[in-house]
């Protein structure tokens, strides 16, 4: 196998004479003095198998050109300023690439076996090539021929005989705006790693000061041990299933789910506001009692609208107040506080309805024996097209036993 080797101020000849006479082919395309018409040759039938390069912080530049004297030229023009690598084929270019990403190709069109377009197509069909600049060295002038090849991906089309100076002129704009693209590239990847990163840390600490509420609210009625954890499993799976069976996915598809379920958490955070003597009364609620329960919904929706006024538009708090403040509503419009009716009732508070009745009937009250988890079903779906949304009750009936599962885990 032969290899293709880069020395910085070898005499390409000489040395290519030596070398291949051992036997193992060593191949310079270097900064010597001339490019040969016997190494164009041995380039030419050539595979490259390793590379070794002389890093000396210039750029690297490719020269693809099958005719020698434009290889010799382009190497001349550039070789004070850049690395120059004169490759006489696509074929061996692509070879060449397996070894050394360069900072820019100038890239002929007219090649036999693979011509400039060709390679163009298949550089940028490569990720880890096809941020390469591309310019177009070539001697075809016709503008169909300049917008082709600007069409697929050249970043420039230069025509020969070229103009050393405004070919130089051109390179060095172009890596700039190239290493300008880079930089910027490397500054986004990085500002999107910290945001993500402050992202995390923002919903963690909000998720910890919520559960904290959510806790607080439920130590003192403490009636309804687990309530919170279970009814936002509850909720889960009633979504899953949502989605699984395509249930109000117009709607869904606008929730960021990583809110909505924590949101679930504060349905009851209202009942902050509301006496002791009430809350834990050990007995049914007398009519004037449950008027007072029944305004934790409202005190919900103003603790969570008063936060709201710091953070506004917030998709966490939109769905927690919705949940708080709806979760009561009845899909026949005899709920409370507001009376709403079927859809008028956002999502979020007729899936929390049925969430949290049925964790109701499968607990255990002072005034009442935990329900099985069989009847509690039954008594959701008894309340289909009254008390809840008839398609979610359906969707309940497909998950009843996976609410059972959480409902026996407690
Ligand atoms: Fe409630």
């Amino acid at each position: 196998m032969v290899k293709f080797i880069y020395i910085e101020d070898a005499k390409p000849g000489q040395i290519l004479a030596q070398e291949t006479k051992r036997g193992d082919g060593v191949l310079l395309a270097a900064a010597g003095t001339e490019i040969t018409e016997k190494l164009l040759q041995i380039l030419k039938g050539s595979k490259i198998e390793s590379i070794a390069i002389d890093e000396g912080g210039r750029k690297n530049i490719l020269i693809v050109d099958d005719n020698m004297t434009n290889l010799t030229t382009g190497k001349d023009m550039l070789k004070d300023k850049y690395k120059v690598y004169p490759v006489p084929s696509a074929g061996l270019m692509f070879d060449l690439l397996e070894h050394i990403i360069p900072d820019m190709i100038l890239l002929d069109i007219e090649m036999p076996e693979m011509n400039g377009y060709e390679a163009i197509k298949r550089l940028k069909g490569e990720p880890q090539w096809n941020e390469i600049p591309v310019i177009f060295l070539t001697s075809k002038t016709d503008e169909g021929s300049e917008l082709e090849g600007l069409s697929i991906g050249a970043i420039d089309y230069v025509t020969k005989p070229f103009s050393a100076p405004l070919l130089l002129k051109r390179i060095e704009n172009h890596l700039f705006t190239e290493t300008q693209r880079k930089q910027l590239k490397e500054f986004n990847t990085e500002l999107e790693a910290v945001i993500r990163e402050k992202t995390a840390q923002i919903f963690n600490l909000q998720n910890a000061v919520l559960s904290t509420v959510a806790d607080l609210v439920e130590f003192r009625d403490d009636t309804t041990g687990g309530h919170v954890v279970r009814t936002q499993k509850y909720m889960k799976i009633l979504l899953d299933k949502m989605v699984e069976e395509n249930v109000y996915t117009e709607e869904i598809s606008e929730w960021d789910m990583d809110y909505v379920l924590p949101s679930a958490q504060l349905h009851d955070v209202g009942k902050i506001g509301i006496a002791d003597a009430i809350l834990n009364k050990p007995g049914k609620l007398t009519h004037d009692e449950f008027e007072i329960m029944k305004e934790h919904a409202a005190i919900g929706v103003a603790a969570i609208k008063r936060i709201e006024e710091n953070m506004k538009g917030h998709a966490f708090l939109r769905h927690a107040r919705r949940i708080a403040g709806t979760h009561h509503e009845r899909w026949d419009g005899a709920g409370y506080p507001e009376g709403l009716v079927g859809r008028d009732i956002p999502l979020e508070g007729r899936l929390m309805a049925i969430a949290d009745v049925y964790d109701a009937l499968i607990s255990a009250r002072p005034y009442k024996k935990p329900f099985s988890t069989d009847y509690a079903r039954q008594i959701i779906e008894g309340g289909k097209g009254t008390h809840f949304d008839p398609l979610l009750v359906d969707v309940f009936s497909k998950v009843a036993h996976q609410f059972a599962a959480v409902a026996r885990d407690v």
